[in-house]
C-alpha cells in the first residue's frame, strides 16, 4: 500500500538570513571554524569505527574492549566485550582532579531553597543511594520506577542505578496513575522512587498519592522510596514504603562502581508513537554514555568555568542527556531549576540567569513561545550578559521566534545551537557548533560528526536536492536505541522497514544548496492540498511572524476537492478574534508563502492541545478539524480540557 504521505515534499519557506559565529565565540571556541568541523566530520566518515574507538578512550574502561562495532541490522553492539561503568565516568573520574570540588549541580527550588552538590559530595551521595538499592534487594537487571519532582534526588537515584546496573525508567511527574502502571507493568518494575510531593506554580502536586494509585495496578512494584520534598501528609504502607532520609542514614558512603558490560541496559524511557501504546526505548551504558559526553562538548563549547543550564526535566530524554549524562561526564557545572517558567512571576528564568550568571541556557521553542507571549518587559529589565551560547530542542523552531531568542535573550551575539534529535537517538544528531557553523533561523544546518543523514522519496531512493523526504541515518551510532523493550517486532517495523538498511526517523526534512537540513514536521503531520505536499511548519512559521500571533497549528481535512484543505488553530498574543482578523490572517500566509498555502479555515482557540513536554497534538487538532472523534494513545496529553474546549470555541 502506498503511504498518501510518502515520497517528496514541495517546500514554500525560503529563509535567507544567516549568522556567521560570533568572532569572539569562535576565538575560545574548542571547534573554532567551519573547517574544523568539516575535518571532524571527515575523519569521522572515513573510518567511523576508528573514530569512536579513538574518543572511547575518553571513558574509563575496567576492561577494555575488543571490538568498536558490531552491527547485524538492526541491532548493533558498541564496544563489544568492554567494561565500564556510567556512574564511573560521571563522578569518580573526576575525583582526581581540580573538578572534585567543583559544583556539579547547583539546584534552586521553586520556593526559592537551593543547593549545591561538588562532585564529592553527589559521589558520596550516589554510592550511599546504590547501598540503598542494594539492602532493597535492586541488582544489576532490575528495573526502578522515578516518579519524582526535579530536585537533586533525581539524579542521585539515576547515577545510584546506573552504578550497580540496574535499568531506570523515569516517568514524567505530570502523567497519571494509569500511565505509570502501565509503563511500570510493561517494564516490569521491581522498585518505585518518587516524593511526597513536588512543587508547580506554588501549589503541590501530590506525587505519592498517584503513585499510590499506580501501584494498586503495578504488581511487579515489590517496595517504593519516598522522599519528603514538601513535608506534605502522605500515607506509607507498612513494609512497602520507606522513607529516602531513615534508609539514607543507615547506608555506607563506600560503594565501588560495578564493572559491568558495554551493552548493559541503562534505562528505559517511554515515548508515546502516533497511535497505540507508548514504547520503551532501550538504550545501554557505553555507546550512550560516550555519545552524550561528546555531543555535549561539540554543540554547547563547554569550557571548565562555565555555569550551564538546560530547562528540560529528567522526566524526558533531553534531561536524561544533558541535564545528567552528558555534562556530567563533560565535568560540567549544571544548573537546576525545580519549578514553572512563571512563578512567581514571568521573569522567573530571567532572574535566575541574571542571579546566577548563566552561560549556556537550552530550552524549547514552546518555552521559547511562551516568553515572546508574555512580553519582552521580563526579559529587557534584566541583565543576561553571561550568556555565551543558547539552544533550542523539541520541535522546529519557528525564524520569528529564532529571530526573538537571538535578539531579546542572546542580545545579537549568542549563536543558537538548534538541535535535531530524538528519544530514539540518545543525543544531537543534527547542530550548529557555536564556534563554527554560520547559523540560518529555523534550520538545524549539519550532522554531528560520525553522523550520516540522507533524504529519500517512498522508494528508498535520495532525492534530488532541495526537495524534501523523509529522514534517514545511513549508518549506526553509538547513542542509538538499542529496541524498543520486549517489543522487537515493533522495533523492526517502525525504524527498518520502510527503507532497507537505513534507520527512518519518521521526520520529513530537506537539505538545501549549503548542506543545510530543514526539518519539515513529522511524517504524519503533511498535507496534501491540491496535490502540493505542504510542511506543517512552513504555515505555521508564516503566521507566527504575524504580530497578533502567539502560537499556531498547521493540520490538513478531507477535501472533496483539494484533497486536504488547511484548518489552522491560532493562539493570539493581541486582537480579537473574529472575520476581520480570520480574513487578515489567511492574506497574511497567502502573502508570506503563496496561495496554495492560504488556510481554508482559521480556528481560534485560547490554548492548544500539546503533549507534556510541549509539543503541539497535530493528531488530535486534525481529528477536530474534521471533525471526528479522538483515537489513539491521549496519555500524553496535556490538559484534556484544552481539548473539549477546542471543540467548543469559536469556528
Ligand atoms: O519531530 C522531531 C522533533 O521531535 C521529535 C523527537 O521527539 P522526542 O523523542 O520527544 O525528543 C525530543 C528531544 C530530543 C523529532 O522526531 N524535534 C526535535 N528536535 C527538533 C525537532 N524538530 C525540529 N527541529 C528540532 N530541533
Amino acid at each position: 500500500m502506498t503511504d498518501p504521505h510518502a515520497g517528496q515534499l514541495d517546500t514554500v519557506m525560503h529563509e535567507a538570513r544567516s549568522f556567521p559565529p560570533p568572532p569572539e565565540v569562535s576565538a575560545r571556541a574548542h571547534i573554532n571554524s567551519p573547517e574544523a568541523y568539516q575535518a571532524l566530520w571527515d575523519e569521522a566518515h572515513a573510518d567511523p569505527e576508528a573514530f569512536w574507538g579513538k574518543l572511547a578512550g575518553e571513558l574509563h574502561w575496567f576492561r577494555p574492549f575488543d571490538k568498536v562495532l558490531e552491527w547485524e541490522e538492526p541491532f548493533a553492539k558498541w564496544f563489544v566485550g568492554g567494561q565500564t561503568n556510567v556512574s564511573y565516568n560521571c563522578l569518580d573520574a573526576h575525583l582526581d582532579s581540580a573538578r572534585r570540588n567543583k559544583a556539579a549541580l547547583i539546584w534552586e527550588g521553586e520556593p526559592g531553597d537551593t543547593r549545591v552538590l561538588t562532585y564529592q559530595m553527589l559521589h558520596t551521595e550516589v554510592c550511599k543511594f546504590a547501598n540503598v538499592l542494594k539492602e532493597l534487594g535492586v541488582g544489576e537487571g532490575d528495573v526502578v520506577s522515578l516518579y519524582m519532582p526535579l530536585v537533586p534526588e533525581l539524579a542521585i537515584a539515576l547515577l545510584a542505578c546506573a552504578r550497580i546496573g540496574a535499568v531506570h525508567s523515569v516517568i514524567f511527574a505530570g502523567f497519571s496513575s494509569e500511565a505509570i502502571a502501565d509503563r511500570n507493568h510493561d517494564a516490569q518494575a521491581k522498585l518505585q522512587i518518587t516524593a511526597d510531593a513536588g512543587w508547580r506554580r506554588g501549589k503541590m502536586l501530590p506525587l505519592k498519592e498517584t503513585v499510590d494509585a499506580a501501584l494498586e495496578k503495578s504488581p511487579s512494584v515489590q517496595k517504593c522510596v519516598v522522599l519528603r520534598r514538601t513535608g506534605s501528609e502522605v500515607s506509607m504502607r507498612e513494609g512497602r514504603d520507606f522513607w529516602w532520609h531513615e534508609l539514607m542514614a543507615q547506608a555506607s558512603p563506600q560503594c565501588e562502581a560495578a564493572p559491568l558490560d558495554s551493552e548493559t541496559p541503562l534505562f528505559i524511557l517511554y515515548t508515546s508513537g502516533s497511535t497505540g501504546k507508548p514504547k520503551g526505548i532501550k538504550h545501554t551504558a557505553a555507546g550512550y554514555n560516550l555519545y552524550a559526553k561528546k555531543t555535549f562538548e561539540w554543540v554547547f563549547d563547554y569550557h571548565e568555568e562555565d555555569l550551564y543550564w538546560c530547562t528540560a526535566d529528567i522526566g524526558w530524554i533531553t534531561g536524561h542527556s544533558y541535564v545528567v549524562y552528558g555534562p556530567l561526564s563533560a565535568g560540567a557545572s549544571v544548573f537546576m531549576y525545580e519549578g514553572a517558567p512563571n512563578w512567581p512571576n514571568e521573569g522567573r528564568f530571567w532572574e535566575i540567569i541574571e542571579r546566577y550568571r548563566v552561560n549556556i541556557f537550552y530550552t524549547a521553542p514552546t518555552a521559547i513561545r511562551a516568553f515572546i507571549k508574555w512580553g519582552d518587559d521580563w526579559v529587557t529589565s534584566r541583565d543576561l550578559s553571561s550568556l555565551r551560547v543558547l539552544g533550542t530542542v523539541g520541535e522546529g523552531i519557528n525564524p520569528e521566534a529564532w529571530m526573538w531568542y537571538h535578539e531579546k535573550i542572546g542580545g545579537g551575539r549568542c549563536p543558537i545551537v538548534d538541535t535535531w534529535w530524538q528519544t530514539e537517538t540518545g543525543g544531537i544528531m543534527m547542530s550548529p557548533l557555536p564556534g563554527a557553523t554560520p547559523t540560518k533561523p529555523g534550520s538545524c544546518t549539519k550532522p554531528l560528526p560520525g553522523i550520516e543523514p540522507a533524504i529519500v522519496d517512498v522508494q528508498g531512493q535520495p532525492v534530488k536536492p532541495g526537495n524534501g523526504g523523509w529522514l534517514v541515518m545511513e549508518r549506526p551510532w553509538p547513542g542509538m536505541l538499542r529496541g524498543i523493550w520486549g517489543d522487537e517486532q515493533r522495533y523492526r517495523e517502525q525504524y527498518w522497514s520502510k527503507v532497507p538498511g537505513k534507520y527512518l526517523a519518521g521526520d520529513n526534512a530537506r537539505r538545501d544548496e549549503d548542506g543545510y537540513y530543514w526539518i519539515m514536521g513529522r511524517i504524519d503531520d503533511v498535507l496534501n492540498v491540491a496535490g502540493h505536499r505542504l510542511s506543517t511548519i512552513e504555515i505555521e512559521s508564516a503566521l507566527v511572524s504575524h504580530p497578533k500571533v502567539a502560537e499556531a497549528a498547521a493540520v490538513g481535512r478531507p477535501d472533496d476537492i483539494k484533497g486536504e484543505a488547511v484548518t489552522v488553530f491560532v493562539t493570539l498574543k493581541a486582537g480579537t478574534p473574529g472575520e476581520e482578523l480570520r480574513n487578515e490572517l489567511k492574506q497574511h500566509v497567502r502573502e508570506q508563502i503563496g496561495a496554495v498555502a492560504q488556510p481554508d479555515d482559521v480556528r481560534f482557540a485560547a490554548t492548544l492541545p500539546k503533549t507534556r513536554s510541549g509539543k503541539i497534538m497535530r493528531r488530535l487538532l486534525r481529528d477536530v478539524a474534521s471533525g471526528s472523534e479522538t483515537v489513539g494513545d491521549t496519555t500524553t496529553l496535556e490538559d484534556f480540557n484544552v481539548l473539549a474546549k477546542l471543540r467548543r470555541d469559536e469556528k
